[in-house]
């Protein structure tokens, strides 16, 4: 049986919200795919203040919202089967919940969850400098599968499903088919072994053409 396509992308309280945007944004792209959305208080808190951005807009890019409280959420539980998560941008707290498997929010619950089933997590960890216990904590969370995704590539798409010649993760279940290139910043390309597909880029978060179901905005 084939696992369904359905990706949990998850929020926390961390500067680089742009790449979580870009993400979101990219992921519409992709035919069939299922966004799952959690947002934890925190980030809701720095999409305001450090991109003046409402929470309902990041929520119009998905396709199920999630209350962060809602510890009973399908994500919530590994019957529920996803491709698995991506945390981005991840803070220092998330981190360290998820290292050490403190599901105390839907967010880390379904971090832990992804783990418990052995399905890919990508934690794209965002503090500097690092401290020793972040740094502890990306180990252990990488010994127990993490996959330690650093915002690092120059235009702001570091994480999942990228091109292999960009040697970022190529998500399994997703590839070899779909894959995403940066595109200089200004475009994002999505190519599919029978195609190529060339979008523009959206510069803004317009919440536009896109079913959203906005479950109990917190
Ligand atoms: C504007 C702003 C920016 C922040 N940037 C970071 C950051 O880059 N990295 C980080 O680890 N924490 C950052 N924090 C602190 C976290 O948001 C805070 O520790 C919070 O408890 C994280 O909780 P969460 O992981 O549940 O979202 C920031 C907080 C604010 C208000």
């Amino acid at each position: 049986m084939s696992v369904p396509k359905r990706l949990v992308v998850g929020l926390s309280g961390a500067s680089g919200m742009p790449y979580a945007l870009d993400l979101l944004k990219t992921l519409r792209r992709i035919p069939g795919l299922e966004t799952h959305l959690v947002m934890t208080q925190g980030a809701k808190r720095v999409l305001l203040e450090e991109v003046d951005t409402h929470p309902e807009a990041v929520e119009a890019l998905a396709n199920v919202v999630y209350r962060s409280s809602d510890l009973g959420a399908a994500v919530a539980s590994g019957s529920f089967r996803t491709l698995g998560m991506v945390v981005v941008p991840c803070s220092a707290t998330t981190l360290a919940k998820v290292a050490y498997g403190l599901a105390d929010n839907l967010l880390t619950r379904a971090a832990y969850v992804t783990l418990k089933e052995r399905r890919p997590l990508v934690l794209v960890p965002r503090e500097t400098p690092l401290p020793l216990p972040s740094l502890e904590a990306m180990v252990k969370a990488a010994q127990a599968g993490a996959v330690i995704l650093p915002p690092a590539h120059p235009d702001r798409r570091p994480f999942g499903l990228h091109h292999p010649a960009h040697s970022g993760f190529v998500w399994p279940g997703l590839s070899p088919g779909p894959a995403l290139e940066g595109g200089g910043g200004a475009r994002a390309r999505l190519a599919q072994e029978e195609g190529c597909v060339h979008q523009p880029d959206e510069d803004a978060v317009d919440g536009k053409g896109h079913e959203a179901i906005a479950a109990d905005k917190a």
